[in-house]
Protein backbone atom coordinates (compact mmCIF):
# COMPACT_ATOMS: atom_id res chain seq x y z
CA UNK A 1 0.00 0.00 0.00
CA UNK A 2 1.31 3.14 -1.04
CA UNK A 3 -0.93 5.38 1.66
CA UNK A 4 1.76 6.55 4.77
CA UNK A 5 -0.01 5.47 7.68
CA UNK A 6 -1.48 8.51 10.27
CA UNK A 7 -0.14 7.77 13.43
CA UNK A 8 -3.13 9.78 15.25
CA UNK A 9 -7.04 9.58 14.82
CA UNK A 10 -9.21 12.67 14.54
CA UNK A 11 -10.67 14.05 17.24
CA UNK A 12 -12.42 17.43 16.45
CA UNK A 13 -13.62 18.18 12.72
CA UNK A 14 -13.47 21.55 10.97
CA UNK A 15 -16.79 22.01 8.05
CA UNK A 16 -15.10 23.15 4.90
CA UNK A 17 -16.90 23.44 1.67
CA UNK A 18 -16.64 24.15 -2.23
CA UNK A 19 -18.19 27.10 -3.73
CA UNK A 20 -19.10 27.17 -7.59
CA UNK A 21 -16.93 28.14 -10.29
CA UNK A 22 -18.99 31.39 -11.03
CA UNK A 23 -18.34 32.12 -7.27
CA UNK A 24 -14.99 31.46 -7.42
CA UNK A 25 -14.60 33.87 -10.54
CA UNK A 26 -15.88 36.47 -8.53
CA UNK A 27 -13.47 36.00 -5.54
CA UNK A 28 -10.87 35.82 -7.99
CA UNK A 29 -12.14 38.86 -9.58
CA UNK A 30 -12.49 41.14 -6.02
CA UNK A 31 -9.00 40.36 -5.22
CA UNK A 32 -6.94 41.20 -8.27
CA UNK A 33 -6.21 37.97 -9.26
CA UNK A 34 -4.10 37.79 -5.98
CA UNK A 35 -5.00 34.40 -3.66
CA UNK A 36 -3.78 35.92 -0.45
CA UNK A 37 -6.91 38.37 -0.62
CA UNK A 38 -9.79 35.38 -1.24
CA UNK A 39 -11.73 34.74 1.76
CA UNK A 40 -10.42 31.75 3.56
CA UNK A 41 -14.10 30.26 3.71
CA UNK A 42 -14.49 30.22 -0.05
CA UNK A 43 -11.53 27.95 0.02
CA UNK A 44 -11.78 24.39 -0.24
CA UNK A 45 -8.44 23.02 0.24
CA UNK A 46 -5.96 25.38 1.18
CA UNK A 47 -2.25 24.77 0.59
CA UNK A 48 -1.37 28.76 0.71
CA UNK A 49 1.12 27.70 3.80
CA UNK A 50 2.36 25.34 6.35
CA UNK A 51 3.21 28.08 8.29
CA UNK A 52 0.66 28.08 11.42
CA UNK A 53 -2.17 25.67 9.94
CA UNK A 54 -0.82 22.53 11.94
CA UNK A 55 -3.41 20.84 13.74
CA UNK A 56 -2.61 20.79 17.03
CA UNK A 57 -2.79 17.24 19.38
CA UNK A 58 -4.82 16.78 22.42
CA UNK A 59 -1.16 16.79 24.22
CA UNK A 60 -0.67 20.50 23.44
CA UNK A 61 -4.26 21.46 23.88
CA UNK A 62 -4.01 19.96 27.44
CA UNK A 63 -0.88 22.09 27.46
CA UNK A 64 -2.84 25.44 26.81
CA UNK A 65 -5.03 24.95 30.03
CA UNK A 66 -2.04 24.72 32.14
CA UNK A 67 -0.40 28.17 30.27
CA UNK A 68 1.09 30.92 33.15
CA UNK A 69 0.01 33.56 32.38
CA UNK A 70 2.64 35.56 34.77
CA UNK A 71 3.78 38.67 32.93
CA UNK A 72 7.84 37.86 34.34
CA UNK A 73 9.29 35.02 34.38
CA UNK A 74 5.94 32.33 34.42
CA UNK A 75 6.54 28.50 34.52
CA UNK A 76 5.36 28.34 31.00
CA UNK A 77 8.60 30.31 30.03
CA UNK A 78 11.04 27.80 31.84
CA UNK A 79 8.92 25.03 30.06
CA UNK A 80 9.16 26.35 26.66
CA UNK A 81 12.98 27.17 27.39
CA UNK A 82 13.86 23.65 28.42
CA UNK A 83 12.06 22.05 25.41
CA UNK A 84 13.73 24.60 23.37
CA UNK A 85 17.24 23.77 25.02
CA UNK A 86 17.13 20.06 24.69
CA UNK A 87 16.55 20.39 21.55
CA UNK A 88 18.53 23.00 19.83
CA UNK A 89 21.61 24.06 22.72
CA UNK A 90 22.07 27.24 22.54
CA UNK A 91 22.47 29.78 25.53
CA UNK A 92 20.09 32.62 25.11
CA UNK A 93 16.65 31.73 24.36
CA UNK A 94 14.66 34.61 23.19
CA UNK A 95 10.64 34.00 22.35
CA UNK A 96 9.21 36.17 19.95
CA UNK A 97 5.64 35.94 18.16
CA UNK A 98 6.88 34.46 14.95
CA UNK A 99 9.86 34.06 13.09
CA UNK A 100 10.12 37.59 10.92
CA UNK A 101 10.32 39.33 14.22
CA UNK A 102 13.29 37.37 15.51
CA UNK A 103 14.37 37.75 12.37
CA UNK A 104 14.13 41.46 12.60
CA UNK A 105 15.94 41.79 16.14
CA UNK A 106 18.83 40.14 14.88
CA UNK A 107 19.18 42.03 11.97
CA UNK A 108 18.39 45.28 13.42
CA UNK A 109 21.32 44.41 15.88
CA UNK A 110 23.81 42.57 13.97
CA UNK A 111 23.34 44.32 10.01
CA UNK A 112 24.55 47.72 9.48
CA UNK A 113 23.68 49.62 6.13
CA UNK A 114 25.79 48.24 3.48
CA UNK A 115 26.46 44.73 4.99
CA UNK A 116 25.49 41.65 3.14
CA UNK A 117 24.22 38.67 4.20
CA UNK A 118 25.04 35.22 2.84
CA UNK A 119 21.90 32.76 2.76
CA UNK A 120 21.48 29.17 1.08
CA UNK A 121 18.12 31.46 0.04
CA UNK A 122 16.70 33.97 1.87
CA UNK A 123 12.92 33.60 2.94
CA UNK A 124 10.78 36.31 1.59
CA UNK A 125 10.45 38.18 5.11
CA UNK A 126 14.85 37.49 5.75
CA UNK A 127 14.93 39.04 2.93
CA UNK A 128 13.09 41.87 3.13
CA UNK A 129 14.08 41.99 6.80
CA UNK A 130 17.92 42.15 5.67
CA UNK A 131 16.99 45.18 2.72
CA UNK A 132 15.22 47.18 5.51
CA UNK A 133 17.93 47.79 7.64
CA UNK A 134 19.85 48.45 4.85
CA UNK A 135 21.50 45.24 4.35
CA UNK A 136 22.26 43.40 1.27
CA UNK A 137 20.77 39.38 1.12
CA UNK A 138 22.00 37.03 -1.53
CA UNK A 139 21.35 33.24 -2.39
CA UNK A 140 24.35 31.21 -2.24
CA UNK A 141 22.42 27.72 -3.04
CA UNK A 142 24.64 25.24 -4.88
CA UNK A 143 23.68 24.67 -8.09
CA UNK A 144 21.95 21.48 -8.35
CA UNK A 145 18.99 23.48 -6.11
CA UNK A 146 18.51 25.72 -8.90
CA UNK A 147 17.47 22.94 -11.62
CA UNK A 148 14.12 21.85 -10.81
CA UNK A 149 14.25 18.64 -13.02
CA UNK A 150 17.47 17.43 -11.74
CA UNK A 151 16.85 14.80 -9.00
CA UNK A 152 19.70 14.98 -6.14
CA UNK A 153 19.42 14.61 -2.00
CA UNK A 154 20.77 17.42 -0.96
CA UNK A 155 19.23 20.38 -3.01
CA UNK A 156 19.28 22.88 -0.63
CA UNK A 157 23.44 22.91 0.83
CA UNK A 158 24.80 25.95 -0.28
CA UNK A 159 27.98 26.56 -2.39
CA UNK A 160 30.94 27.12 -0.49
CA UNK A 161 32.66 28.36 -3.63
CA UNK A 162 29.58 31.27 -4.44
CA UNK A 163 30.18 31.94 -0.12
CA UNK A 164 33.45 32.42 -0.88
CA UNK A 165 33.56 34.69 -3.89
CA UNK A 166 30.96 36.64 -1.52
CA UNK A 167 33.83 37.11 0.98
CA UNK A 168 36.18 38.09 -1.91
CA UNK A 169 33.57 40.34 -3.77
CA UNK A 170 32.40 42.22 -0.74
CA UNK A 171 35.35 41.84 2.27
CA UNK A 172 34.54 39.90 5.78
CA UNK A 173 34.01 42.84 7.56
CA UNK A 174 31.08 43.85 5.81
CA UNK A 175 29.97 40.35 6.30
CA UNK A 176 28.27 39.98 10.25
CA UNK A 177 27.04 36.57 9.92
CA UNK A 178 26.20 34.32 7.35
CA UNK A 179 22.58 32.06 7.43
CA UNK A 180 21.34 28.38 6.30
CA UNK A 181 17.86 27.65 5.64
CA UNK A 182 16.94 24.22 6.73
CA UNK A 183 15.20 23.45 4.62
CA UNK A 184 15.70 25.65 2.02
CA UNK A 185 11.78 26.99 1.56
CA UNK A 186 12.27 28.79 -1.32
CA UNK A 187 14.61 26.42 -3.20
CA UNK A 188 11.62 23.61 -3.25
CA UNK A 189 12.06 22.46 0.58
CA UNK A 190 14.92 20.90 -0.27
CA UNK A 191 17.22 19.76 2.84
CA UNK A 192 20.92 20.79 3.59
CA UNK A 193 23.34 17.69 4.45
CA UNK A 194 25.18 17.59 7.70
CA UNK A 195 28.49 17.47 5.68
CA UNK A 196 27.47 20.76 4.04
CA UNK A 197 26.68 22.29 7.42
CA UNK A 198 29.70 21.17 8.79
CA UNK A 199 31.68 23.10 5.73
CA UNK A 200 29.70 26.31 5.73
CA UNK A 201 30.63 26.41 9.95
CA UNK A 202 34.41 25.91 9.30
CA UNK A 203 34.41 28.24 6.86
CA UNK A 204 32.95 30.63 8.73
CA UNK A 205 34.60 29.72 12.01
CA UNK A 206 37.97 30.25 10.34
CA UNK A 207 36.66 33.72 9.53
CA UNK A 208 35.32 34.35 12.73
CA UNK A 209 31.71 35.16 11.54
CA UNK A 210 28.40 33.46 13.25
CA UNK A 211 26.44 30.70 11.54
CA UNK A 212 22.47 31.32 11.66
CA UNK A 213 20.38 29.10 10.74
CA UNK A 214 16.78 29.57 9.78
CA UNK A 215 15.35 26.66 11.64
CA UNK A 216 11.46 26.77 10.52
CA UNK A 217 11.81 23.20 9.49
CA UNK A 218 14.96 21.64 11.39
CA UNK A 219 13.12 18.18 11.79
CA UNK A 220 12.11 17.63 8.52
CA UNK A 221 15.90 18.31 7.67
CA UNK A 222 16.57 16.07 10.20
CA UNK A 223 14.75 13.51 8.90
CA UNK A 224 15.94 14.04 5.40
CA UNK A 225 19.43 13.13 6.68
CA UNK A 226 18.39 10.74 8.82
CA UNK A 227 17.01 8.81 5.15
CA UNK A 228 19.74 9.94 2.92
CA UNK A 229 23.25 11.16 4.57
CA UNK A 230 24.68 7.18 5.18
CA UNK A 231 26.14 8.30 8.46
CA UNK A 232 23.42 9.02 9.85
CA UNK A 233 20.85 6.49 9.11
CA UNK A 234 21.30 4.96 12.72
CA UNK A 235 20.89 8.11 14.28
CA UNK A 236 17.51 9.38 16.03
CA UNK A 237 16.31 12.64 14.17
CA UNK A 238 16.14 14.81 17.74
CA UNK A 239 19.99 13.78 17.70
CA UNK A 240 20.89 14.61 13.95
CA UNK A 241 18.80 18.29 14.84
CA UNK A 242 21.05 18.92 18.13
CA UNK A 243 24.36 17.97 16.17
CA UNK A 244 23.70 20.49 13.23
CA UNK A 245 22.64 23.23 15.75
CA UNK A 246 25.96 22.65 17.10
CA UNK A 247 27.66 23.77 14.17
CA UNK A 248 26.42 27.37 15.01
CA UNK A 249 26.35 30.14 16.31
CA UNK A 250 22.05 30.61 16.86
CA UNK A 251 19.01 30.66 14.73
CA UNK A 252 16.10 32.18 14.05
CA UNK A 253 12.72 30.00 14.21
CA UNK A 254 9.26 30.32 13.32
CA UNK A 255 7.46 27.44 15.51
CA UNK A 256 4.50 27.83 13.02
CA UNK A 257 6.41 25.58 10.90
CA UNK A 258 7.73 22.34 12.92
CA UNK A 259 6.59 23.76 16.26
CA UNK A 260 3.32 22.48 15.35
CA UNK A 261 1.61 25.62 16.54
CA UNK A 262 -0.41 28.16 14.99
CA UNK A 263 1.49 31.14 16.30
CA UNK A 264 5.01 31.38 17.91
CA UNK A 265 8.76 31.83 17.48
CA UNK A 266 12.16 32.57 19.29
CA UNK A 267 16.20 33.42 18.35
CA UNK A 268 18.11 31.55 19.95
CA UNK A 269 22.33 33.14 20.05
CA UNK A 270 25.29 32.24 22.14
CA UNK A 271 26.76 35.53 22.41
CA UNK A 272 26.15 37.32 24.94
CA UNK A 273 26.36 40.95 24.00
CA UNK A 274 24.38 40.17 20.67
CA UNK A 275 21.82 38.41 23.11
CA UNK A 276 21.60 41.30 25.51
CA UNK A 277 21.37 44.02 22.87
CA UNK A 278 18.41 42.25 21.35
CA UNK A 279 16.72 41.95 24.49
CA UNK A 280 16.38 45.29 25.59
CA UNK A 281 15.02 45.49 21.39
CA UNK A 282 12.18 42.72 22.37
CA UNK A 283 11.09 44.45 25.94
CA UNK A 284 10.37 48.10 23.16
CA UNK A 285 8.63 45.79 20.71
CA UNK A 286 7.79 42.35 21.39
CA UNK A 287 6.98 42.07 25.50
CA UNK A 288 8.97 41.09 28.37
CA UNK A 289 11.90 38.73 27.76
CA UNK A 290 10.22 35.44 29.27
CA UNK A 291 7.14 35.97 27.10
CA UNK A 292 7.96 38.00 23.69
CA UNK A 293 4.84 38.69 22.28
CA UNK A 294 3.28 35.19 23.35
CA UNK A 295 0.63 34.28 26.22
CA UNK A 296 2.18 31.61 28.57
CA UNK A 297 -0.27 29.48 26.89
CA UNK A 298 1.70 29.54 23.88
CA UNK A 299 4.64 28.62 24.99
CA UNK A 300 3.27 25.34 26.30
CA UNK A 301 1.92 24.51 22.99
CA UNK A 302 5.07 25.08 21.57
CA UNK A 303 7.43 22.77 24.10
CA UNK A 304 4.83 20.02 23.50
CA UNK A 305 5.10 20.92 19.46
CA UNK A 306 8.89 20.22 20.09
CA UNK A 307 8.65 17.16 21.32
CA UNK A 308 6.16 15.94 18.95
CA UNK A 309 7.81 17.37 15.75
CA UNK A 310 10.77 14.25 15.96
CA UNK A 311 8.40 11.12 16.55
CA UNK A 312 9.60 9.37 13.48
CA UNK A 313 6.09 7.79 12.91
CA UNK A 314 4.97 11.83 12.45
CA UNK A 315 7.80 12.31 10.51
CA UNK A 316 7.92 9.21 8.29
CA UNK A 317 3.89 10.24 7.70
CA UNK A 318 4.31 13.88 7.58
CA UNK A 319 6.87 13.38 4.25
CA UNK A 320 5.22 10.31 3.05
CA UNK A 321 2.44 12.10 2.54
CA UNK A 322 4.10 15.40 0.58
CA UNK A 323 6.12 12.50 -1.48
CA UNK A 324 2.88 11.13 -2.21
CA UNK A 325 1.11 14.17 -3.71
CA UNK A 326 4.50 14.48 -5.80
CA UNK A 327 4.03 11.08 -7.11
CA UNK A 328 0.28 11.48 -8.21
CA UNK A 329 1.03 15.09 -10.17
CA UNK A 330 3.79 13.46 -11.69
CA UNK A 331 2.03 10.31 -12.73
CA UNK A 332 -0.86 13.35 -14.32
CA UNK A 333 2.06 14.62 -16.03
CA UNK A 334 2.40 18.04 -14.18
CA UNK A 335 5.99 19.23 -14.24
CA UNK A 336 7.13 19.34 -10.39
CA UNK A 337 10.15 19.65 -9.08
CA UNK A 338 12.14 16.92 -7.41
CA UNK A 339 12.82 15.65 -5.45
CA UNK A 340 9.16 16.35 -3.62
CA UNK A 341 10.54 19.24 -0.63
CA UNK A 342 9.80 18.26 3.11
CA UNK A 343 6.48 20.79 3.60
CA UNK A 344 5.39 21.18 -0.10
CA UNK A 345 5.16 19.89 -3.63
CA UNK A 346 6.16 23.02 -6.15
CA UNK A 347 5.15 23.01 -9.38
CA UNK A 348 7.53 24.33 -12.17
CA UNK A 349 5.58 26.69 -14.08
CA UNK A 350 7.91 27.84 -16.42
CA UNK A 351 7.85 24.32 -17.76
CA UNK A 352 4.35 23.71 -17.31
CA UNK A 353 3.33 27.04 -19.03
CA UNK A 354 6.07 27.88 -21.71
CA UNK A 355 4.58 30.07 -23.54
CA UNK A 356 4.11 32.67 -20.39
CA UNK A 357 7.47 34.85 -20.00
CA UNK A 358 8.43 35.63 -16.37
CA UNK A 359 7.20 39.33 -17.29
CA UNK A 360 3.98 38.32 -16.99
CA UNK A 361 3.57 36.03 -14.09
CA UNK A 362 3.50 32.51 -15.26
CA UNK A 363 3.70 30.84 -11.55
CA UNK A 364 0.69 33.54 -10.57
CA UNK A 365 -1.36 32.56 -13.42
CA UNK A 366 -0.97 28.85 -12.36
CA UNK A 367 -2.33 29.78 -8.87
CA UNK A 368 -5.01 31.70 -9.99
CA UNK A 369 -6.14 29.01 -12.72
CA UNK A 370 -5.86 26.61 -10.04
CA UNK A 371 -8.26 28.53 -7.44
CA UNK A 372 -10.71 29.39 -10.13
CA UNK A 373 -10.86 25.58 -11.48
CA UNK A 374 -10.98 23.66 -8.29
CA UNK A 375 -11.28 26.08 -5.24
CA UNK A 376 -7.37 24.88 -4.21
CA UNK A 377 -5.37 27.83 -3.01
CA UNK A 378 -1.39 27.38 -3.83
CA UNK A 379 1.11 30.11 -3.63
CA UNK A 380 3.34 31.65 -5.55
CA UNK A 381 6.98 31.59 -5.89
CA UNK A 382 8.74 33.16 -8.54
CA UNK A 383 9.02 36.92 -9.88
CA UNK A 384 5.89 38.17 -8.07
CA UNK A 385 7.42 37.28 -4.47
CA UNK A 386 10.90 38.11 -5.85
CA UNK A 387 11.43 41.19 -7.46
CA UNK A 388 14.60 40.71 -7.37
CA UNK A 389 17.47 43.73 -8.62
CA UNK A 390 21.02 43.42 -9.33
CA UNK A 391 22.76 44.36 -6.36
CA UNK A 392 25.21 46.44 -8.34
CA UNK A 393 23.43 47.81 -11.20
CA UNK A 394 19.63 47.78 -9.54
CA UNK A 395 17.96 46.42 -13.14
CA UNK A 396 15.09 43.99 -12.60
CA UNK A 397 16.57 40.47 -12.46
CA UNK A 398 14.10 37.35 -12.64
CA UNK A 399 14.46 34.56 -10.20
CA UNK A 400 16.10 31.24 -11.67
CA UNK A 401 12.96 29.31 -10.84
CA UNK A 402 9.56 30.18 -11.11
CA UNK A 403 7.34 28.26 -9.10
CA UNK A 404 4.06 27.44 -7.51
CA UNK A 405 3.79 26.07 -3.72
CA UNK A 406 1.38 23.30 -2.92
CA UNK A 407 2.70 23.98 0.96
CA UNK A 408 1.06 20.89 2.85
CA UNK A 409 -0.84 22.05 6.91
CA UNK A 410 0.48 19.28 9.19
CA UNK A 411 -2.04 16.68 10.53
CA UNK A 412 -4.82 18.76 8.93
CA UNK A 413 -5.88 17.28 5.20
CA UNK A 414 -7.03 13.49 4.10
CA UNK A 415 -4.88 11.45 1.39
CA UNK A 416 -8.59 11.82 -0.41
CA UNK A 417 -8.52 15.59 -0.53
CA UNK A 418 -4.82 15.91 -1.57
CA UNK A 419 -5.27 13.42 -4.96
CA UNK A 420 -8.36 16.22 -5.55
CA UNK A 421 -5.23 18.75 -5.29
CA UNK A 422 -3.57 16.73 -7.96
CA UNK A 423 -6.24 16.30 -10.57
CA UNK A 424 -7.19 20.44 -10.24
CA UNK A 425 -3.63 20.57 -11.12
CA UNK A 426 -3.97 18.59 -13.60
CA UNK A 427 -6.75 20.14 -14.94
CA UNK A 428 -5.10 23.72 -14.92
CA UNK A 429 -1.33 22.23 -16.77
CA UNK A 430 -3.84 20.58 -19.56
CA UNK A 431 -5.03 24.37 -20.05
CA UNK A 432 -1.63 24.89 -21.98
CA UNK A 433 -1.66 27.96 -24.29
CA UNK A 434 -5.24 28.60 -23.50
CA UNK A 435 -4.05 30.41 -19.98
CA UNK A 436 -2.94 33.88 -20.52
CA UNK A 437 -0.47 36.42 -18.97
CA UNK A 438 -0.76 38.40 -15.69
CA UNK A 439 -0.16 42.37 -15.65
CA UNK A 440 0.14 43.95 -12.30
CA UNK A 441 -2.11 47.03 -11.69
CA UNK A 442 -1.41 48.13 -7.93
CA UNK A 443 1.90 47.03 -5.76
CA UNK A 444 2.88 47.92 -2.44
CA UNK A 445 6.64 49.51 -1.98
CA UNK A 446 8.15 45.64 -0.48
CA UNK A 447 6.50 42.04 0.02
CA UNK A 448 4.40 43.02 -2.74
CA UNK A 449 3.32 39.60 -3.37
CA UNK A 450 0.83 39.59 -0.51
CA UNK A 451 -1.58 42.43 -1.56
CA UNK A 452 -0.86 43.05 -5.37
CA UNK A 453 -3.55 43.44 -7.38
CA UNK A 454 -3.09 41.65 -11.07
CA UNK A 455 -4.93 41.64 -14.55
CA UNK A 456 -5.10 39.32 -17.07
CA UNK A 457 -3.43 40.27 -20.45
CA UNK A 458 -5.20 39.65 -23.77
CA UNK A 459 -8.69 40.95 -23.41
CA UNK A 460 -9.35 41.04 -19.50
CA UNK A 461 -9.29 36.85 -19.46
CA UNK A 462 -7.62 34.14 -17.54
CA UNK A 463 -8.75 31.54 -19.54
CA UNK A 464 -9.20 31.77 -23.45
CA UNK A 465 -12.64 29.92 -24.39
CA UNK A 466 -12.10 26.65 -26.18
N1 LIG B 1 12.00 31.65 7.25
C1 LIG B 1 11.44 30.73 6.45
C2 LIG B 1 12.30 29.73 5.76
C3 LIG B 1 10.05 30.69 6.31
O1 LIG B 1 9.51 29.77 5.53
C4 LIG B 1 9.26 31.65 7.00
C5 LIG B 1 7.81 31.68 6.84
C6 LIG B 1 9.88 32.58 7.83
C7 LIG B 1 11.27 32.54 7.93
C8 LIG B 1 9.11 33.61 8.60
O2 LIG B 1 8.39 33.05 9.65
O3 LIG B 1 5.99 33.50 9.07
O4 LIG B 1 6.68 32.95 11.41
O5 LIG B 1 7.26 35.13 10.43
N2 LIG B 1 7.23 31.07 5.93
C9 LIG B 1 5.79 30.98 5.69
C10 LIG B 1 5.59 30.27 4.40
C11 LIG B 1 5.06 32.27 5.81
O6 LIG B 1 4.45 30.26 3.91
O7 LIG B 1 6.53 29.66 3.88
P1 LIG B 1 7.01 33.68 10.16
Amino acid sequence: MDLPFEPYRIKVVERIQRVSRRERFAHLETAGYNVFKIPSEAIYVDLLTDSGTSAMSDQQWAAMMTGDEAYACSRSFEIFEQSVRSLFGFQHIIPTHQGRAAEGLLFAVAVRPGDVVPNNIHFDTTRANVEHVGGIAIDCVCDEGLEPALEAPFKGNMSLEKLDAAFVKYGRERIPLVMLTITNNSGGGQPVSVANVREVSEYCRERGVPLIFDACRFAENAWFVQQRESAYADRSVADIAREIFAFGDGCTMSAKKDGLVNIGGFLCLNDEALASEVTNLLILREGFPTYGGLAGRDLAAIAQGLREVTDPEYLSYRIGQVARLGRRLDELGVPILRPTGGHAVYIDARATLPHIPQREFPAQVFTAALYLESGVRAVEIGSLMFEHRDPDTGEPAFPAMELVRLAVPRRVYTHTQLDYVAEGCARVAHLGDRLHGLEIVWQPPALRHFTAALRPLAGGELVAQA
